[in-house]
């Protein structure tokens, strides 16, 4: 039976930013996808291109927004359009993090950042404290600084980036381990290359921290039919994106390690 959610809307793009030299935020209205949770995503359709899942990193009156990396076909015919084109819009889909509080953490990497600025928003005015750890190849690509800087005090933020340009230089799981061994946090958030959620994984393992990870798999029909983004026993669009440090224990012979390709074969990652 077709939901509401898996209907297709078509919509028009109403405003673009440019974030960094590869990466834009498109804002769309859309009555179901304003309304999504931190850690949700949608599907977006580019006409006669491809249909891609997003991470939403904005919901709010009537209008959702979404921020893109351009790596291939569908992301570059995207961010090729102009304020006004016509996308089409399945979602919300999947889970939403839970809203921890106390001392709480995020740890960014990449576009993975949107999701956790859209969190971080969220828990502003309810936490004891917010940090937020995030890196970047360079300093352009560094995202949402200013929007990070306006829910996260200063002291509690550390940015890095691999060639040095700003922050510390070194990947932005270097200063996690003193910051993990030195504060007591009650929640640690992240998103971004899984690689990267690998590493942390282990860091939050080896300190029996809590965790969530929202994670990324190639995706097709984005509702648990076709299979293609399967890791352990869970379908990421249908069981997560986002997943605890339990189920991410379940898969720990596959994150960060191996994923099925477009073609169901598997491929190292
Ligand atoms: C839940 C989820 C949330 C995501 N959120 C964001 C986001 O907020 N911002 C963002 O820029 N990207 C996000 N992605 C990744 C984004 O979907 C891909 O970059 C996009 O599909 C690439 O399409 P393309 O045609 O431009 O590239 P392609 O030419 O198809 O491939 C380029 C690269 O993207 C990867 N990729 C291709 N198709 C998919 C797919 N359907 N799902 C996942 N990876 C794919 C390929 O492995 C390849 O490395 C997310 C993916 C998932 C699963
Ligand atoms: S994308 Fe089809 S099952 Fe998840």
């Amino acid at each position: 039976m077709p939901t509401a959610n898996n209907t297709l809307r078509t919509t028009q793009i109403v405003q673009i930013r440019t974030e960094s030299p590869t990466v834009k935020t498109f804002v769309l209205p859309d009555r179901l996808c304003c309304k999504a949770k931190p850690g949700q995503f949608l599907m977006l359709w580019i006409p006669g291109i491809d249909e891609i899942p997003l991470s939403i990193m904005d919901a709010s009156n009537g209008l959702v927004s979404v921020s893109v990396k351009a790596v291939g076909d569908a992301t570059r015919h995207l961010h090729a359009m102009a304020a006004g084109a016509t996308v089409g819009v399945r979602g919300p889909y999947g889970n939403s993090f839970t809203e921890s509080r106390g001392r709480v953490l995020l740890v960014g990497g990449g576009t993975g950042t949107a999701p956790l600025l859209f969190l971080a928003k969220l828990l502003a005015s309810k936490t004891e404290r917010l940090s937020f750890v995030e890196g970047a190849k360079t300093k352009d690509e560094l995202l949402f600084v200013r929007e990070i800087g306006g829910v996260c005090q200063e002291k509690n933020i550390i940015t890095t980036t691999e060639d040095g340009t700003a922050g510390l230089q070194c990947l932005v799981t270097q200063p996690l381990a003193s910051l993990l061994d030195k504060d007591r946090f009650d929640m640690i958030y992240t998103c971004g290359p899984e690689i990267m959620v690998k590493k942390i994984f282990e860091m939050t393992e080896k300190r029996k921290l809590p965790i969530e990870a929202s994670l990324e798999r190639l995706m097709r029909c984005g509702i648990g039919l076709c299979g293609s983004c399967v890791i352990g026993k869970y379908r990421v669009c249908r069981d997560g994106p986002v997943f605890n440090a339990a189920q991410l224990r379940e898969m720990k012979d596959e994150l960060g390690i191996s994923k099925l390709g477009f073609d169901g074969s598997r491929i190292p990652i």
